[in-house]
């Protein structure tokens, strides 16, 4: 399977670390062979000289990481159109373009239309990209529907955490109806250090940014818009409610004062950025939450639960950020894909 792999950043990198790492072992157990056909970061395109030629992804990383991925062979100005980089990737066999470019839900609109350009051409596309997705989740499902092609976008929610994946396979024995839940590591984090260390709110901040668990820009952590963004993914992936980030009733965290946590841990309760999705809307909101139940995760931690038709609930945590856990995402991804093709 050829892919493209569109971002450099410490997820694109890691993508092509995994597949070095990672290819022969993922050939001999899923029969899936994938093959790197093109990269791109914000300044560059770099194609495979034909439609079976391939890219070293290890010399892709030293390029890119020497600041020189414009100067390889195959390499040019990053500013094709959608449709002509789309094209491109048909003429040389690519299976499956892979987004990898930050998220700004403020500039989605080109991002989407490389998605969409993609899909036209029966090109699937795997995105961690969580703009798209936010802004257009509905039009790009009918896309990747009508033109008979995968869109997945597993490393958008819960990075490395399989929590889009547990909601799909809870709805095939019942009904999911309602989703709860933590989706921000950095909120987490923040809060965190706010409840158990008492460290104000800037500093928690600087540390979650030192971490490399925030966004470029961190107010869509701190207002709560990343949040926003995973729970329309969750919505329409799960609940199938085609939303987009607009109808999400969002308030951050940065009235969460240090007396609202006192008087939230006097009464057994911390004070967390819940995400929730059901029938009657989507949301993020400060909440105050049990101490005790599974939605008091610590540091960056995620943790979704999902509600059941039976009134059974269920919870998954784990790790919701960094460039390795999300890169294993987009190979679960490939290898969902490789495996029905
Ligand atoms: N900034 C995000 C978070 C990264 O804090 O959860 C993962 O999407």
């Amino acid at each position: 399977m050829r892919i493209f792999v569109c971002g450099m950043g410490v997820v694109g990198r890691a993508v092509c670390e995994l597949l070095a790492s990672r290819g022969p072992e993922l050939r001999s157990r899923y029969g899936v062979p994938l093959t790197l056909a093109g990269v791109s970061d914000s300044r560059a395109i770099v194609l495979a000289g034909s439609d079976s030629a391939e890219l070293d992804p290890l010399a892709v990383v030293a390029a890119k990481q020497a600041g020189k991925l414009g100067t390889m062979e195959g390499a040019m100005p990053a500013a094709l159109p959608p449709r002509e980089l789309a094209g491109r990737c048909q003429t040389l066999g690519i299976d499956v373009f892979v987004d990898c470019s930050p998220t700004d839900l403020k500039a989605a609109a080109v991002p989407t239309e490389r998605m969409l350009a993609m899909l036209a051409l029966r090109i699937g596309v795997v995105s961690v990209n969580k703009g798209p997705l936010a802004t257009a989740m509905p039009a790009l499902l009918e896309a990747a529907r009508y033109n008979q092609v995968q869109l997945r976008f597993s490393g958008t929610v819960g990075g490395g955490t399989p929590v889009l994946a547990t909601g799909s396979t809870l709805n095939r024995g019942e009904t999911v109806t309602a989703i709860r839940g933590i989706v921000n590591g950095t909120t987490n984090f923040i809060l965190w250090k706010m409840a158990t260390e008492r460290w104000a709110f800037d500093v928690a901040l600087a540390e979650a940014q030192k971490l490399g668990y925030a966004e470029t820009d961190p107010t869509a952590d701190v207002d709560g818009w990343d949040a926003a963004a995973k729970v329309v993914i969750l919505a329409n992936a799960v609940l199938g409610i085609r939303a987009t980030v607009q109808q999400v009733s969002v308030t951050g965290i940065r009235g969460v004062t240090p007396e609202r946590i006192a008087s939230a841990a006097a009464a057994g309760k911390v004070v967390k950025l819940i995400a929730g999705a059901s029938a009657a809307g989507l949301t993020v909101a400060p909440q105050e939450v049990d101490a005790a139940g599974p939605l008091n995760t610590s540091g960056s931690l995620n943790a979704v639960e999902f509600t059941l038709s039976s009134g059974a609930v269920v919870a998954i945590t784990g790790r919701g950020a960094g460039g390795v856990e999300t890169a294993s995402a987009v190979l679960r991804d490939l290898i969902d894909i490789g495996t029905m093709r």
